[in-house]
């Protein structure tokens, strides 16, 4: 019989200790397929990627990809997927979670409905008693479903998932059109491919083996720009978004500064000017955490940036009111439109800024 060719993108990230049981695990189960297994790691601090490298030697069904800089899950899997030689392409996480038992029942289904993509949706029902996630995790991947789902257009049990297979031409033709989604690949691969036909396959998430997640609260701050992103129809670009939600936490800063320091009896003119320079700090530090963390500021570098910040923000305090006074006089006489007018075109201006003089 003819074996069909898979290959398995397994991205990995401080995983040193799961590499083998991961092996051998897909050796006993996937006889039916003429597969290959190609690691993708960041360079991991723990020798992930010298690990995987030494069974890529040994044997030539491994192959090991190790990325230097630009570090991230969905950017590692896609330039796994685009080294892949099988007809079949499989994602998934090495870390025990999912078992390669299951690409057989997706390779099936695959075949049997004529489909382009099926992932394996984590079964979280009752009694399993979700044992793979804490409670946290829980809600906020609900929460992650709905959003999804609505993003989507179609109904997913489980878009968030990280195991999936496609085939190998879906997969070039939509390639093109994918973003940064961070962990959610899978999301932007049946958003920006319409045309998909998809299907999902239950399966048992498993509990971590060795090492511990990386998913922490940056990756769901990507993850929810990035939907907020899609829901703009990508009008507005994904660093815009974390901008304006960061400058939005500012304006609760601001006045929270503002009303405890008039509380305090602290003269206007100074509350009002510890309020703007504190809110302003907040929001620099996030932006710098958040919005243009892969151009993070450190050192010295931070300083001057921070001190740039400031003089584009004292600048934007000015554009602000012209624009408000503007809007008011010309067009609308309506405080809050005029307002608003104000608060966008600063924003804007802050963030041309800052995107190509601040953070280049
Ligand atoms: N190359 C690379 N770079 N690999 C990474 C990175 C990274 O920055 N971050 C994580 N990984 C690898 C891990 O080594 C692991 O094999 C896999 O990606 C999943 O990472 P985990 O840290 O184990 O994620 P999780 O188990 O918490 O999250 C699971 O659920 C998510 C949905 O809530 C995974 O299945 C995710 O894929 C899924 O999106
Ligand atoms: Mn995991």
């Amino acid at each position: 019989m003819l074996q069909r060719k898979l290959s398995i993108v397994a991205p990995t990230y401080n995983e040193s200790d799961n590499i083998a049981p991961f092996i051998e695990r897909a050796k006993e189960v996937l006889g039916q397929f003429d597969w290959e297994i190609i690691f993708v790691d960041d360079n991991s601090p723990d020798g992930t990627g010298q690990k995987a490298f030494d069974y890529s030697m040994e044997d030539r069904r491994i192959r090991s990809i190790t990325r230097l800089s630009d570090r991230g899950l969905a950017k590692s899997s896609i330039q796994g997927l685009l080294s892949a030689r099988g007809e079949l392409l499989c994602v998934m996480d090495v870390d025990g979670q999912h078992d390669p038992a299951v690409i057989n029942e997706m390779a099936e289904r695959l075949e049997s409905d004529k489909l382009h993509i099926v992932s394996a949706a984590r079964r979280l029902e009752q009694e399993q008693e979700l044992e793979g996630l804490s409670p946290i995790r829980q809600k906020l991947s609900t929460f992650g479903n709905w959003l999804s789902s609505r993003v989507l257009g179609r109904k997913l049990t489980d878009p968030l998932t990280g195991f999936f297979v496609i085939r190998r031409d879906s997969f070039i033709e939509t390639a093109p059109h994918l973003g940064d989604p961070g962990f959610k690949l899978l999301l932007d691969i049946l958003y920006s491919n319409k045309a998909l036909r998809h299907a999902e396959v239950p399966f048992d998430f498993g509990v971590r083996l060795a090492g511990q997640s990386k998913l922490d609260s940056y990756v769901v701050w990507k993850f929810v720009t990035f939907l907020l992103s899609k829901m703009t129809g990508g009008l507005v670009p994904v660093s815009l978004i974390s901008f304006l939600l960061v400058g939005g936490s500012g304006i609760f800063v601001h006045f929270a500064v503002l009303y405890f320091a008039l509380s305090l009896l602290v003269p206007f003119t100074i509350a009002q000017t510890a309020a703007t320079l504190i809110a302003a700090t907040g929001n620099f530090l996030l932006n710098n955490l958040l919005t243009f963390r892969d151009r993070r500021l450190r050192g010295w570098g931070k300083f001057w940036g921070y001190l740039k910040f400031l003089t584009v923000s004292a600048v934007g305090i000015v554009a602000n009111v012209s624009a408000a006074t503007l809007t008011y006089e010309r067009l609308v006489h309506v405080v809050f439109i005029a307002t608003l007018a104000g608060i966008a075109i600063d924003t804007v201006w802050k963030f041309v800024i800052a995107n190509r003089f601040i953070w280049k």
